[in-house]
């Protein structure tokens, strides 16, 4: 059992003090949940740079931010699209010649559910190109930067990786004969979750300076599942059932920020909401189920991303 370190109300923004001064560089911060951490990092004074794929909503974010904390709040972005590469490498590049020290990178951006087998331009299963080769590529190439400034990567997984196959499917990464819209979400967000700590020991190993958290947003009101080419059962049902057991994103969001900036976090570890399946509940230490934490099949993976991504990464 995972020990709790934040008592019966577990982590809130409560135990937030000033963030004037850091850095927090997000992916997909339009909607969800990555649009609710942003507005607390500058409720607390913090600089946001957003990485979102799409101008016009970024800008009415930045708006938006502008009009709730001033028109000093130290808001931005570059563009990111994480189902091509080369956007990646050029988003990284950006990154590296505009962004000051990098407090912490927090792989948020996310699809789910998409009802049929999509290819990414780069010849990925798309929910395992964008949620989580996408992310590899990006923490790879901004890595050095976040260990100049002793920065963290968070990376948000979901409670989906104890679903679906709960393994990850080397021999059909695509999922070419056995596509499912739910099992390939839980594949990508296995795939991240086993990066993570897979990069945890790596670091350990190297003696690098680079703070590696994972965490999950339980049951979230967001947009994830709202597009139209989501799968359709997963639509109707989560359109039923989110307002009753769901909770909002602004709670969803807890888990990025408390990755982001509490101390005396663990290793092997996974933050999130910890009441009723996870879905909800006081934000605290979450049980880890052991096949995210496979070493065999993590450096496996890891040699994979490494070909897919075309980037030989050793922190
Ligand atoms: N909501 C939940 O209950 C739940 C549960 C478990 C895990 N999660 C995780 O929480 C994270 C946030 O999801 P959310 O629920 O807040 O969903 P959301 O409201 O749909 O937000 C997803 C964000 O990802 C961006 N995005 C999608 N594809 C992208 C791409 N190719 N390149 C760059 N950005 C892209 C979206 O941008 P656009 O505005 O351009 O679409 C949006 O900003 C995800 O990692 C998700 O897996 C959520």
């Amino acid at each position: 059992m995972a020990g709790k370190a934040f008592g019966p109300k577990g982590w809130t923004p409560e135990r937030l003090a000033s963030l004037s001064g850091k850095t927090y560089v997000i992916t997909g911060a339009t909607t969800g949940i990555g649009y609710e951490a942003t507005r607390v990092f500058l409720s607390k004074g913090a600089r946001v740079v957003m990485l979102n794929r799409n101008g016009i909503a970024s800008a009415a974010v930045i708006a938006k931010m502008k009009e709730e904390f001033g028109d000093n709040a130290e808001i931005s972005f570059i563009h990111l699209d994480l189902s091509m590469m080369s956007s990646v490498r050029l988003t990284a590049a950006a990154v590296m010649e505009k962004v000051p020290p990098i407090d912490a990178l927090i792989c948020n951006a996310a699809i789910s559910a998409v009802a049929r087998q999509e290819i990414t331009i780069d010849g990925f299963e798309s929910h395992l190109g964008v949620n989580y080769i996408g992310h590899f590529l990006l923490c790879a190439l901004l890595f050095d930067q976040i260990e100049q400034s002793k920065g963290r990567i968070v990376l948000v997984g979901s409670e989906g990786y104890k679903m679906g196959l709960k393994r990850i499917q080397f021999e059909d990464l695509n999922f070419d004969k056995n596509y499912h819209p739910l099992n390939t979400y839980a594949h990508s967000k296995l795939a991240l979750m086993m990066f993570g700590y897979e990069l945890q020991r790596r670091i350990l190993t190297a003696g690098k300076s680079v703070q590696v958290q994972v965490c999950h947003p339980g049951y979230s009101r967001t947009d994830l599942l709202k597009g139209d080419n989501i799968y359709r059962p997963m639509k109707i049902v989560t359109t039923l059932v989110s307002p009753i057991i769901g909770q909002s994103a602004e709670k969803g969001s807890w888990p990025i920020v408390l990755c982001a900036t509490e101390q005396n976090l663990k290793s092997e570890a996974l933050y999130g909401p910890t009441k009723r399946s996870n879905f909800v509940g006081p934000v605290d230490q979450c049980d880890l189920a052991e096949h995210a934490l496979d070493p065999e099949a993590a450096t496996e993976l890891w040699s994979v991303s490494e070909r897919m991504a075309s980037a030989n990464w050793s922190p």
